[in-house]
């Protein structure tokens, strides 16, 4: 039975990761369960570097980004290796540990895990791209805030119809963000990483929509797709002034949406009953509506897909 709980946050500085770490530390504090904070990432985790977390962070909840800190040092992640990771939490005064991430980061918290570390994954990226769950946290306040964007553009757009506006999301170089974004805001027409869309056949299906009365003047693409070119591209085949928008870190911060802090409630819940349970090496997961347990082995094999069905709506009708 675990006496004291550690925290990191690698990456997982998503929108709802405060509220995931505040609700373990309340609800650990109050079954009378040390936790403890695990500072700057798997870097913190090297260096012992640790405070204590109890029900006092609870107003930290609210907050975007984490109140640990995180790096992006991919390279230490390696270099920690799973044995030593063992030894690491042995000096952090932690017996076992919750990662809060993206895919690299739960990957690493696989390792640490078949090497016997007891370790409970919480996925947490804006991106959505971790497979085996259907939602990862801060991915649904990202899209709300890219969503009201659109929206603001296209009081804009509407009022000066000869214009094509660009919205460029987050996302790396997946495309999780862009397609919510794009089929909630019924944009024209969505770039993204995973399928090619040849710039002529995009055009010519942006223009039917602009002849037919149909378009909104919106198209929507990934981030480190071009979107330079793709405008260029768009205003040569519309004749319209195409202009773009790029959301950058904007999507990363900010305070949670309700869905994301009621999924950073359950996540924490099933975490932390997992953690008593004894039943570690696993990941939290929300798939079908229900919060549960999944294999660290549905992080390491595959590649989340995209909505085929919403990037096929965006993109064909
Ligand atoms: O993985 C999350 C994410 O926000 C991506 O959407 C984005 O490409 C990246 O991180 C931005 O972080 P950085 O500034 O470290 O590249």
């Amino acid at each position: 039975m675990s006496r004291t709980i550690g925290i990191l946050t690698s990456g997982g500085d998503a929108p709802g990761s405060n509220a995931c770490i505040a609700a373990i530390a309340a609800r650990a504090e109050m079954r009378g369960i040390r936790v403890r904070g695990i500072l700057r990432g798997f870097e913190g985790l090297a260096q012992g570097a640790t405070i204590p977390l109890g029900v006092e962070v609870l107003g930290l909840a609210r907050r975007g980004g984490t109140f640990l800190g995180t790096s992006r040092n991919g390279d230490l992640k390696g270099a920690l290796g799973a044995d030593n990771a063992q030894d690491a939490m042995q000096r952090c005064g932690v017996d076992s540990l919750i990662v809060l991430g993206g895919g690299g980061s739960l990957k690493a918290a696989a390792e640490f895990a078949g090497a016997g570390a007891r370790v409970v994954g919480i996925p947490c990226t804006i991106d959505n791209d971790i497979p085996g769950t259907d939602h990862s946290l801060g991915f649904d306040s990202a899209v709300n805030k890219a969503v009201r964007a659109a929206d603001e553009i296209m009081d804009t757009a509407e009022s000066l119809p000869e214009r094509l506006f660009l919205l460029e999301t987050l996302g790396g170089t997946t495309g999780h963000i862009a397609i919510a974004t794009a089929y909630a805001a019924d944009a024209d027409a969505v770039f993204i990483h995973e399928r090619q869309w040849d710039a002529a056949a995009a055009a010519a299906h942006i223009k039917r929509k602009m002849d037919a009365g149909g378009s909104q003047g919106l198209v929507v693409c990934c981030e480190n797709l071009g979107a330079d070119q793709i405008a260029r591209d768009l205003a040569a085949a519309s004749g319209r002034r195409v202009r773009i928008t790029s959301l950058g870190h904007t999507q990363r911060g900010g305070n949670p949406t309700y869905f994301d802090r009621t999924l950073a409630r359950a996540f924490a819940d099933k975490a932390f009953e997992m953690i008593l349970a004894e039943d570690w090496n696993k990941m939290v997961a929300h798939t079908g509506g229900a919060v549960d347990a999944v294999s660290f082995d549905a992080v390491s094999s595959t590649k989340k897909d995209i909505d085929a069905a919403k990037y096929a709506a965006v993109n064909e009708s």
